[in-house]
């Protein structure tokens, strides 16, 4: 199919639209093989030797990801595949060298943090933490001719800021700082931050890509097939980052789901957070679709079609009563992870331990595909047994 006549939500559903060349099937084979026969004059027919490198089932999810994140491929867009978000992530940290300085958003996903906490410095990376939401801060901290990333989560975990792409990408190519974006919250659904000039794209494809919670993979998008492009994909094939490819073949028909879920837990969200806005068991709604967020109006501008599915609520009386709600609650499931068909409640500080900086009355929400009236009704349930006024 010509990728330019239609949108993505269609090369989405269609998986890209291209039948199985050999039997006619719509739905990819998946390609299980470790290794590629050599000719006898030592070449390799498809230009694949052995599967840590290169697999062809990988390769249609990863084609489809690019697709979908609006890469154009022939201008040199390209996306690999990880065996996980954290793998996809280090990566991109891992293909830099030592020295060079480091931007990364204050609040973002706590693995990624505690990643750069405990290895960063060992790395020799010189990384600094900073309001990614406040252009001005991000300005100060860009250090010329030694800033070499900025690393963007919008929305970003748990709190839901919001960076403006367009601004933080201008800024940082000014000063010659590649951006890297998690893009794992709001999905090439809702937004494409090649579009506003990123660099890198990041995703935890376990999350709402996959979408069923039966796949654990990540991926890292590039706008340019440039030296530092090769050095990831160098880094992924010879320390054997590359996911399995019965992961990546569910990973494919997840995301022909892609759209419809996400625009329905977006709805539900929203639904939910305006529902439960001024609740007098709450101290707080954090969701960037609220006109009193403070990233509303960037997350208006930069989102299309909705403002997630993942919003967070702050329980009034603190870390007790934030813990009897989540005891409380029978049709959100008590689990960590985001971006599946069921709706998720966590405790965040909990699950990050002892040094997250999360508030202990915040409860994590992972919206997902259920009835909006079964979640509202138990969160309503859950706060009255939970939370006594
Ligand atoms: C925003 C974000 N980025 C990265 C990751 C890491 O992904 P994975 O768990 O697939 O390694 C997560 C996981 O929760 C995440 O939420």
């Amino acid at each position: 199919m010509d990728q330019q006549e239609v949108s993505a939500e269609t090369l989405a559903a269609q998986g890209l639209g291209e039948a199985d060349p050999f039997s006619g099937g719509l739905a990819p084979v998946i390609n299980l093989s470790t290794n590629y026969e050599q000719e006898p004059d030592g070449s390799y027919r498809q230009g694949r030797v052995y599967t840590r490198a290169d697999n062809p089932t990988s390769e249609h999810a990863e084609r489809l990801l690019a697709a979908l994140e609006g890469g154009a491929l022939e201008d040199g867009c390209a996306c690999a595949l990880f065996g996980s978000g954290m793998a996809a992530a280090t990566a991109v940290f891992q293909s830099l060298l030592p020295g060079d300085h480091v931007l990364v958003s204050r609040v973002l996903y706590w693995g990624v943090r505690k990643w750069l906490a405990e290895f960063a410095l060992t790395w020799g990376l010189d990384v600094e933490f900073t309001d990614t939401s406040d252009l001005d801060a991000v300005a100060a901290a860009i250090r010329p001719g030694r800033t070499r990333l900025l690393w963007v989560e919008t929305p970003a975990n748990p709190m839901w800021e919001i960076t403006d792409l367009a601004a933080a990408c201008r800024l940082a190519h000014a000063a010659g700082v590649r951006v890297a974006v998690d893009n794992t919250v709001a999905t090439p659904v809702l937004t494409r931050p090649f579009e506003s000039g990123a660099d890198l794209v990041v995703h935890s494809a376990t999350k709402y890509l996959n979408g069923h919670g039966d796949v654990l993979a990540g991926a890292v998008l590039t706008a340019r097939r440039d030296p530092f492009w090769e050095r990831i994909r160098s880094w992924r094939r010879n320390a054997g980052a590359m996911p399995g490819p019965f992961e990546a073949w569910l990973l494919q028909r997840g995301m022909r789901t892609l759209f419809l879920r996400v625009h329905r837990a977006s709805q539900t969200a929203l639904e939910i957070a305006t529902c439960f806005r001024g609740h007098p068991a709450l101290s707080a709604v954090l969701y960037p679709g609220l006109p009193d967020h403070p990233g509303h109006e960037i997350a208006a501008r930069q989102m299309h079609g909705g403002f997630g599915g993942m919003l967070s609520i702050r329980v009034a009386g603190g870390a007790g009563p934030a813990r009897d709600v989540l005891a409380a609650v029978r049709v959100f499931k008590r689990a960590t992870s985001l971006g599946g068909v069921e709706s998720l409640i966590e405790h965040r500080r909990g699950s990050e331990g002892p040094s997250s900086p999360v508030p202990d009355d915040l409860l994590r929400l992972s919206i997902g595909i259920e009835a909006p009236a079964d979640l509202i009704a138990d969160l309503e349930a859950a706060l009255e047994k939970g939370a006594p006024r």
